[in-house]
């Protein structure tokens, strides 16, 4: 076979840093060991997130000149609203500046104090969202999402047995709505099988409880089922993310993942009355119901954004690259997360430190050291990010400590690629000298973002 090409060329570039290792040493410092906490500039490849990051295509900036900025029933949000309803075939479209937006306002319409959401894993700003109205959040992934080193093809399901055990515990009265997160940002950007989604919409009918699809990554997951599911592999990618949206009662987007722009989301939903409360709350928080947090030229990048994502040939490029770090990076017997997921690399940071315990945030050595080895920029999704405080005021780890190497979308090239694979394979040589962290100051909701680190030892 050939090599898989980027499906593009390049008509304006931007200039990467190169720094030497006292840079990066005195630069890490600076932040107090928090890679959150760096200059951007100071990183030569920032895999920190595919969030907003991502290059957008000569349609889309050309659609960006034609943004109608009228405060109220715009052009641009006619051409938005048009591609959600394409997508979705949902009727009632909110736009936001970005999908935490649509998740505060999904739970502060919806939810009262005590209530359960559950989810496959709950991405860290959906929980946070929950939390903050009283709500609690509920994970209830497969049994397979912590067999970080086990390939199967759907690893981002929900466990639908558990979802049924909620269920029965906690009583539908309890339960206002459900989500499921495609693809499954935190265990390792895996996806979720139509079949998975159709049976736990199947329980959740039984119960009358509303299914919400945290649909960032709705195209990356429509690829993989049409790759992995049988009976979907003659279909488009539009067809798929149709049948997938045909099975929820609203959705929350964050536009600058798949919706290919820098800025953006959406919330969706079919029910009237839930409509009325969030279009209220929007314009409270957000803006007028048809430009919500968004620039008129936001909203027309996002509409071209929404469907270029679902091009076949542009998946089919992005994946590729994804498993290509993932071949090599198992060749070299680096633990890490397999099958690849969607849109990153996860490396199993606790099996690659099992000499720092959980509490010491072996994640943080990990992406600590990769700054220092080549400049590159990680984040930890694990014990700093995920873990929490007992009843008693205990710090608990958290299930798995992963390290994620997020590929912004149409930026980074095969050169960068293997160069990344070098910086990592130099990091896990040295691996036994990597030592431990101790949180010295930072809030308690959130932390990952703004704490300071220490080195022990
Ligand atoms: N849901 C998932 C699954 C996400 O991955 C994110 C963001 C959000 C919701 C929130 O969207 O950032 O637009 O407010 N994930 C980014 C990341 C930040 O790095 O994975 P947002």
């Amino acid at each position: 076979m050939r090599t898989i090409i980027e499906p593009f060329r390049i008509k304006m570039t931007e200039p990467l840093k190169i720094t030497t290792a006292e840079h990066r040493q005195r630069a890490l410092e600076a932040a107090h060991h928090n890679v959150f906490l760096l200059a951007a500039e100071d990183c030569c490849i920032d895999l920190l997130t595919d969030s907003g990051t991502g290059a957008m295509s000569a349609q889309q900036w050309a659609a960006m000149m034609l943004g109608d900025e009228s405060y109220a029933g715009s052009r641009s949000w006619k051409k938005f609203e048009a591609a959600v309803h394409e997508i979705t075939g949902i009727e009632y479209v909110f736009p936001t500046h970005q999908g935490r937006a649509a998740e505060g306002i999904l739970a502060e319409c919806i939810l009262s104090p005590g209530d359960v959401i559950p989810n496959n894993s709950h991405f860290d700003t959906t929980r946070a969202n929950i939390e903050y109205v009283g709500g609690i959040a509920l994970n209830l992934p497969c049994a397979e999402a912590f067999e970080t080193g086990v390939p199967a093809p759907f690893k981002g399901n929900m466990d639908v047995e558990a979802l049924r055990r909620a269920i029965a515990e906690h009583g539908k009265e309890k339960i206002p709505f459900a989500m499921i997160t495609v693809t499954n940002n935190t265990g390792g950007g895996q996806p979720v099988s139509m079949a998975n989604i159709r049976e736990v919409k199947a329980v959740l009918e039984e119960h009358d409880i509303p299914l919400i699809i945290d649909a960032c990554r709705y195209a990356e997951n429509a690829y993989f089922i049409r790759q992995r599911e049988a009976g979907y592999e003659n279909s488009s990618l539009l067809e798929i993310v149709q049948e997938m949206f045909s099975l929820a009662d609203g959705a929350t987007m964050s536009c600058k993942k798949d919706g290919l722009a820098n800025i953006g989301g959406f919330l969706v939903c079919r029910n009237s009355e839930w409509a009325g409360r969030f279009r209220n709350l929007l314009i409270l928080r957000e803006g007028f119901p048809t430009y919500g947090g968004l620039a008129g030229r936001d909203l027309e990048a996002i509409a071209v954004g929404l469907m270029e994502a679902l091009d076949y040939d542009y998946q089919v490029y992005r994946h590729a690259t994804v498993e290509y770090m993932v071949e090599r990076l198992v060749k070299l017997d680096i633990p890490m997360v397999q099958p690849a997921g969607g849109h990153a690399v996860f490396l199993d940071a606790r099996k690659m430190l099992p000499h720092v315990p959980q509490l010491e945030y072996p994640g943080i050595g990990v992406v600590n050291a990769l700054y220092l080895e080549g400049g590159v920029r990680a984040v930890e999704l694990g014990s700093v990010m995920f873990g929490h405080f007992d009843d008693e005021g205990r710090e608990q780890p958290s299930p798995l400590e992963l390290v994620r190497l997020a590929f912004p979308r149409r930026v980074y090239t095969q050169s960068h690629f293997d160069y990344l694979i070098e910086v990592i394979e130099e990091v896990w040589r040295n691996r036994d000298a990597i030592g431990g962290h101790r949180i010295v100051a930072g809030p308690k909701l959130l932390r990952h973002f703004t704490c300071h680190f220490e080195q022990m030892g």
